[in-house]
Formats: structure tokens, C-alpha cells, sequence
């Protein structure tokens, strides 16, 4: 009896409209929602989007089902396929024997040994980008971090002066980033095919995003020598069990993916920490004894980085309340059992890190920004899956030492170095859920020297 009471157990949700369901109301508020969701519902909410009916789940233990324990029945959310159109099928949204194949063959350019011979690259790129900064001075903090991080992954991962690539790859990512997610969240994006003002735009950027991709991949093979060893040589060189190469557009798909899950996530948890040492200098004080008896002015190092906890910790706390992933999904391949539920196949499952950091059960005060929370192991306190900024399971972030790295080796070399004050007048700092969770209206600051 028991038994088939718990078999006939069904998630609860908010009705919404006949038509759209709970779209509008995402639509509208997207890290709201998902926020009320979990207050109003606990572990696991039914909500529909126009037709489609879909799980969100807030219980650390039925997520650990989904994403490690049963991983298998899952595919990346079919609602991604509209972001395919630009991201296109690499090692982020690819599936089965595809996608264990590239993680495999890149994997090891992410292992936390590999990332420190990384260290010295990265401050080289980050004290590049510094040394434009004029102390007086009103800046963009937002986009100077998305230089930075972007700069990054281009020097480490492609052995390519990031600078020259900002216009040809950075500008049409940004129309295209917008308009996808617009494109997303709308019940009846207009097919690509029907010439709008909006879908010229679109086709244009992709189209000159692909250009920049090939061009790299073109001078590449013009000069081999370049860059021996880097993931583009990895991926370059690669052949299948048939002795086959990468075709031209499966290495446009995973740079294109490497560019995309590697600069704006890091550029997005720098700009809100940012936004938090700004608004509390007890962690600005802190932030400075830390780097000047750890670093004592001079640049990180892999083996200083170890020794920074309390700025790791500043970065796991800003990750917590404004995770850049701030929702992702699965789709059920075949219908599978989590905990009680019912998954039935081709239904999609979403999990928001956002949300889920706010649960007050395991984050007391939760809205407050306490990076202390992370001291004396803390996370191994918490239930597996509850602190998720970075994904868990086989498709869980490859990048997440690396940008732990390289967000401590930024954070601190601009800090020992500016000052940075919110520029005045500055209006109030939102959140914009995009394909990530981005300051609204960026962030403005003055910088002087420390
Ligand atoms: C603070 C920075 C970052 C955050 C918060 C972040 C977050 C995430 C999350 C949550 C996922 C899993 C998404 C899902 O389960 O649906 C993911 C996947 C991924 N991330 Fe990151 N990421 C960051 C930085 C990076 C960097 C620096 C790189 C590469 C240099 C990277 C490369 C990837 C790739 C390739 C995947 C797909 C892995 C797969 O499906 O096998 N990420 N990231």
C-alpha cells in the first residue's frame, strides 16, 4: 500500500495560464521564480512551459540521481537546442559516445597538476590588461574582467593574443548571447528562416562568429609550430577509432564552447564578488591582510594560491549567491525513477544552483554574504550536491580549477594593486538572467592606487 502511494507520488506546482503555463511568470523574473518555487514547493516543483511539463528540483539527493547516479538516462536539456545554433555540438551539449570521446582527449589539459603550469600565464595575461589602467580613473569593471578572462582561455587554451580576437568574437557573441536568450524564453520564437530585422542580426553575428573561429583554425594549420601542446594542437590532432580527424566544424564547435563556458562565467563571479567587497569592507580588510602576508605584494603563484583560502572562500560565496549558471537542465532519454517520481522519457528535469544556494537549511542567512561560511570544511558538511556552482557528475564543469585559479590570480592582482570604488551615482547593481546571471548594467568603479 505504501509503496504504491509513493509510486503515485506527483510533484506539485504553480498553475499558471492554460496557454503559456508558468512561462510568463519565468519570463519575467527568472531567478525569482525559481527561488519562490523552492519555498513554496521543498524538494521537487511541477511547472509547464506552453506544452511541456518539467521537474525542478531543489533536494541535493535527488539531484545527485540525476546528475551522477542515474546519469545515464539523462541528455543536456532539449531547451538548449536553440543555443545550439551558435554553441553547437561540443563537449558541453553533445551526447553519449561523442561527448565521452572529447572529454577524454581534453581532460587532462583540466587537472588541477595541469592547471598550475597555467599560473604564470595567466598572471602575464592579467598584468597585460592592468597596465592600462590609469589610477583616477572611471572604469567598466565588467568588461574589463570579461578582457581578462576572455584574454585567458585565449593565451592558456589557444596560445592566442586575446586582445585581437575581443572585436571578431566577443562583440557578435554578445548580440547573439542576448537574442538566444530572448529566443529561449519566448513560447514562439520566429523561425530563422523568416527575414525579421531581429533575424538578419542574428544570422549575421553567427555568421561572423564562425568566420573569427575559422580564421584561427586556418592560421593554425598555416603555422603548426604555434602553440605545440595547447588544447588547440589536442583537438587539432585528434583521431578517432577509424583514424579520422575532426572535421573543421566539430573544432569550430569546441572552441566556440571553450570561449563560451570559459570567459563569461569567470568574467560574471569576478564582477560580483567585486560587488560584494565594494559593499562590505570588513572583507576588504580581510581580503588585504590575506594578500599581504601570503603575497606581500608580489604576483600569486601556483603555490601561494594554496595558501589564499580566505580570497577561494570570498569567490565560493559570491559563486553561492549569484552562481553564473543559475539554472541548467536534463531530458530524460528513457523514463527512470527518481526518488519517487516518475521521470517519464523526453521530459526534462531543471536544477537551479541559484536557488538552491538560498536553502536556508544549509546556508543560514542565507541572503547574507559570509564567506566564513566556507571555513573548517564546510562543504563537507553539507549534503553532496547542495553547493553546485560548478555542476556535479560526468558532465559537471571541466573547467572549475581552472577558473578558481584564474579568478584568485585576478582578484588579487587587481586588488593589491587599485583600490576600487563604486564610480558615484552609480545606480543600484541587478541581476540580468541571461544565458548567465550578469550585473544588469554593469558595474561601474573608480580605481586609485591602493
Ligand atoms: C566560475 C566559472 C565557471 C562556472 C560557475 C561554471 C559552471 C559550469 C556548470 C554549472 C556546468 C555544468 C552545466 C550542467 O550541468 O548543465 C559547466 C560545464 C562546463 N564548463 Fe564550466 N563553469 C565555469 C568556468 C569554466 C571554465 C573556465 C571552462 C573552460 C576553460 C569551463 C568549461 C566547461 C565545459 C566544457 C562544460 C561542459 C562539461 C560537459 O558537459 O562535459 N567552465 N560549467
Amino acid at each position: 500500500m505504501k509503496a504504491a502511494a509513493e509510486k503515485m507520488y506527483a510533484p506539485q506546482g504553480p498553475k499558471g495560464s492554460w496557454l503559456s503555463g508558468n512561462l510568463m511568470e519565468y519570463r519575467q523574473d527568472p531567478t525569482g521564480f525559481l527561488t519562490e518555487l523552492q519555498k513554496d514547493y521543498g524538494g521537487v516543483a511541477q511547472i509547464r512551459f506552453g506544452p511541456q511539463k518539467m521537474y525542478v528540483i531543489y533536494d541535493p539527493s535527488l539531484l545527485k540521481e540525476v546528475l551522477l547516479t542515474k546519469h545515464e538516462y539523462f541528455i543536456k536539456l532539449k531547451a538548449f537546442k536553440e543555443a545550439r545554433l551558435f554553441v553547437g555540438d561540443g563537449v558541453a551539449t553533445s551526447t553519449g559516445a561523442k561527448h565521452k570521446r572529447v572529454r577524454k582527449l581534453i581532460q587532462p589539459h583540466f587537472t588541477r597538476g595541469h592547471i598550475q603550469t597555467y599560473a604564470e600565464q595567466m598572471v602575464q595575461t592579467v598584468r597585460k590588461e592592468l597596465d592600462s589602467w590609469m589610477p583616477g580613473e572611471r572604469r567598466i569593471l565588467t568588461e574589463d574582467v570579461s578582457n581578462i578572462t576572455f584574454a585567458v582561455i585565449a593565451q592558456t587554451l589557444f596560445s592566442l593574443e586575446g586582445g585581437g580576437y575581443t572585436d571578431s568574437i566577443r562583440v557578435p557573441y554578445e548580440l547573439i548571447n542576448r537574442m538566444c536568450s530572448e529566443r529561449m524564453r519566448s513560447l514562439f520564437p520566429v523561425p530563422l528562416f523568416i527575414s525579421t530585422a531581429n533575424n538578419r542580426a542574428y544570422k549575421k553575428a553567427l555568421h561572423e562568429l564562425d568566420q573569427a573561429v575559422f580564421t584561427i583554425l586556418q592560421q593554425r594549420r598555416e603555422n603548426p609550430e604555434q602553440g605545440a601542446g595547447d588544447l588547440l594542437s589536442v583537438l587539432m590532432s585528434a583521431k578517432d577509432e577509424n583514424g579520422a580527424g575532426m572535421t573543421d566544424q566539430e573544432l569550430r564547435d569546441e572552441l566556440m564552447i571553450m570561449f563560451i563556458a570559459g570567459h563569461e562565467t569567470s568574467a560574471n563571479v569576478l564582477s560580483w564578488t567585486f560587488s560584494y567587497i565594494l559593499q562590505h569592507k570588513e572583507v576588504e580588510d580581510k581580503l588585504y591582510e590575506e594578500w599581504d602576508r601570503v603575497l606581500g605584494g608580489n604576483d600569486p603563484t601556483d603555490a601561494t594560491y594554496m595558501q589564499l583560502t580566505y580570497t577561494q572562500n570570498v569567490l565560493r560565496e559570491a559563486m553561492r549567491l549569484r552562481s553564473p549558471s543559475f539554472f541548467t537542465g536534463r531530458s530524460a532519454t528513457a523514463d527512470v525513477e527518481i526518488g519517487h517520481i516518475t521521470v517519464k522519457k523526453g521530459q526534462s528535469i531543471l536544477f537551479s544552483p541559484y536557488a538552491m544556494h538560498q536553502n536556508p537549511e544549509y546556508f543560514p542567512d542565507p541572503l547574507s554574504f559570509i564567506p566564513e561560511r566556507f571555513e573548517n570544511d564546510f562543504l563537507k558538511k553539507i549534503p553532496q550536491f547542495a553547493y553546485i556552482p560548478f555542476g556535479g557528475g560526468p558532465r559537471g564543469c571541466i573547467g572549475n580549477h581552472f577558473a578558481m585559479m584564474e579568478m584568485v590570480i585576478a582578484l588579487c592582482m587587481i586588488g593589491q594593486r587599485y583600490r576600487l570604488r563604486l564610480a558615484p551615482a552609480h545606480p543600484p547593481i541587478e541581476m540580468e538572467a541571461l544565458m548567465t546571471l550578469r550585473p544588469k548594467h554593469g558595474i561601474q568603479v573608480i580605481v586609485n592606487n591602493r
